[in-house]
């Protein structure tokens, strides 16, 4: 890719992701639950109970509570979803309180640009945890979204720095395949299986940014999205 070349949309990975986003929201309001693992202000599980879904269907948790705090700020909407339903954890304390009460009751978990700021080691163990925290049984899914790369690994970043596991201001980016094996390797090590879906969405280069040290400058960076079933 050259020049300010934003990808087009693949009109079948769209529909995808758009009935998939039908399947969790019918979950929410068949009585399923959904946890939003670094939430912050968690304007995808807004999107959700401002769709239909029922307020205390939802869960949103994040390391740094103070989040939730800005979240009500921007969205005024603690009428409507009650704070009750944010708790503020470490996703990997295996010890605490309020993830243990959901592990083995969830249908749904996002984790949207989460997993990137772990070492590959604790990506391993978040996958592990995931797995642990959602219902044992079919259908119940993980989705999200992850800084990525078609040359996966890890990569020197500037706001890599900033983050609470990565390595010395790297990143581990995941191409669609490095992030499948993951889950793949994990899951399947517990016994389980299933479906994992995963795109890449390339940034392209942006010239008018050419001379600028911009992690979003190389044409092999981009976003995955995920969407991973349980078979
Ligand atoms: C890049 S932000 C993404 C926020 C949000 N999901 C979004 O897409 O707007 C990553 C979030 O993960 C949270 N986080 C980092 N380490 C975490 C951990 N160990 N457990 C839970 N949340 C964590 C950070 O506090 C931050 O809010």
């Amino acid at each position: 890719m050259s020049g300010d070349d934003l990808p087009k949309d693949d009109s079948e990975v769209t529909r995808t992701i758009q009935t998939s986003y039908q399947t969790i929201l019918q979950k929410l309001k068949n009585g399923g639950k959904f946890l939003d693992v670094g939430c912050m202000f968690a304007q995808d599980t807004r999107k959700l109970v401002y769709g239909g879904a029922p307020p205390s269907s939802v869960y949103g948790t994040d390391l740094r509570g103070e989040y939730f705090t800005y979240g009500y700020k921007l969205f005024k909407d603690n009428h409507i979803i009650p704070p009750e339903q944010f708790f503020a954890a470490d996703i990997l304390d295996e010890n605490d309180l309020n993830l243990r009460k959901l592990e083995g009751k969830l249908d749904v978990i996002n984790a949207v640009h989460l997993m990137h700021v772990f070492s590959i080691e604790d990506q391993r163990k978040l996958v592990r945890r995931f797995v642990t925290l959602l219902k044992q049984e079919k259908g119940v899914i993980f989705a999200g979204r992850v800084t990525g790369s078609t040359q996966s690994g890890y990569h020197e970043l500037p706001n890599a720095k900033s983050t609470t596991k990565s390595r010395g201001g790297k990143i581990w980016e995941h191409s669609p395949e490095s992030f499948k094996e993951l889950w793949r390797e994990e899951s399947e090590a517990m016994g389980t299986k299933w479906d994992i879906k995963c795109w890449i969405w390339q940034f392209g280069v942006h010239t008018a940014q050419k001379d600028k040290p911009n992690w979003h400058r190389k044409d092999h960076h981009g976003i995955c999205t995920f969407i991973v079933t349980r078979l």
